[in-house]
């Protein structure tokens, strides 16, 4: 796994590295390019900027597919706060995805676990993912996987927890009441297995999450840390979300800023 900072705008970053991945891929109907996808404040950017290099006629989507995360149970797709709406208003809607490729875990599904089950079938049959983007939550949650969560898990229904339920009340009228209870998402493993995976770490309240990523060994207690056991896996992340970062790391870090001041980015390899 490795870290990369940079003072870019991480959503443009995101985005540019996104389409050199589908681009290079050279990807027609017959193979297309698979990608997982997050929601989530951090996701609005890079949404923004891949809308963009759409509208410059540099990404077509018509060849991709893709599978969200992660999904509230209980909220109907037409609430404005559902990942449904999330996805169309800051992606789907902008660029030109056939709506058949897109597929989202349906969280008002009548038998949740037949939807779960229909969902890894569906990513197996597309033949896997080749890159899964993601955020990181504050308590280093990855999709709505919470500390705790098996690295073998799979696409299931999770209750949310406290930290989590009351990070997400700010899309709900910062009213914790409000904000679902419960989610589907796809599992720890679900991720692992796709052949790249990229997740964006943005300001100071995910630093303790980035700061333990950085410790040696992985941490069934923050859910991200599973990413170092992939071997093409990159955490993207800002100044503010290093400001945690124990001495090594950060003098790793302050070496690389020091030999390279006008670099874009900065890469530290992390052990596992
Ligand atoms: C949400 C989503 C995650 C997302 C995370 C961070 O709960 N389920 O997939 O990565 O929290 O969200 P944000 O980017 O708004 O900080």
């Amino acid at each position: 796994m490795r870290l990369v900072v940079t003072h870019m705008n991480l959503g443009q970053w995101a985005a540019e590295y996104i389409q050199g991945k589908i681009n290079s891929a050279a990807p027609t109907q017959e193979k297309p390019f698979k990608m997982g996808l997050p929601t989530g404040g951090t996701a609005v950017d890079m949404y923004a900027h891949l809308r963009r290099l759409h509208q410059e006629g540099t990404l077509d989507f018509q060849p991709v597919i893709t599978f969200n995360m992660d999904e509230y149970v209980g909220l109907a797709k037409s609430h404005p706060e559902s990942y449904h709406s999330f996805m169309h208003q800051n992606l789907f809607g902008g660029i030109n995805i056939r709506p058949e490729n897109v597929h989202i875990l349906n969280g008002e599904a009548k038998d949740l676990q037949a939807e779960c089950e229909a969902y890894e079938q569906a990513i197996n049959q597309a033949g896997g993912i080749d890159l899964f983007l993601g955020g990181v939550g504050q308590n280093g949650h990855l999709a709505f996987n919470e500390p705790g969560s098996s690295f073998e898990s799979r696409t299931r229904l999770v209750d949310l927890t406290e930290n989590t339920i009351q990070a997400n009340a700010r899309f709900f009228q910062n009213d914790t009441t409000l904000v679902p209870k419960q989610a589907l998402t796809v599992g720890i493993a679900t991720i692992t297995d796709a052949k790249e995976v990229l997740c964006l770490a943005i300001g100071d309240k995910k630093a303790a999450a980035v700061a333990r990523v950085m410790q040696p060994g992985t941490d069934i207690n923050c859910p991200i840390t599973a990413l170092k056991l992939h071997p093409n896996a990159t955490l993207l992340v800002d100044e503010d979300a290093c400001s945690l970062l124990d001495e090594k790391s950060r003098a790793r870090l302050q070496a690389l800023q020091t030999a390279e001041p006008q670099a874009k980015q900065w890469c530290l390899e992390i052990e596992e």
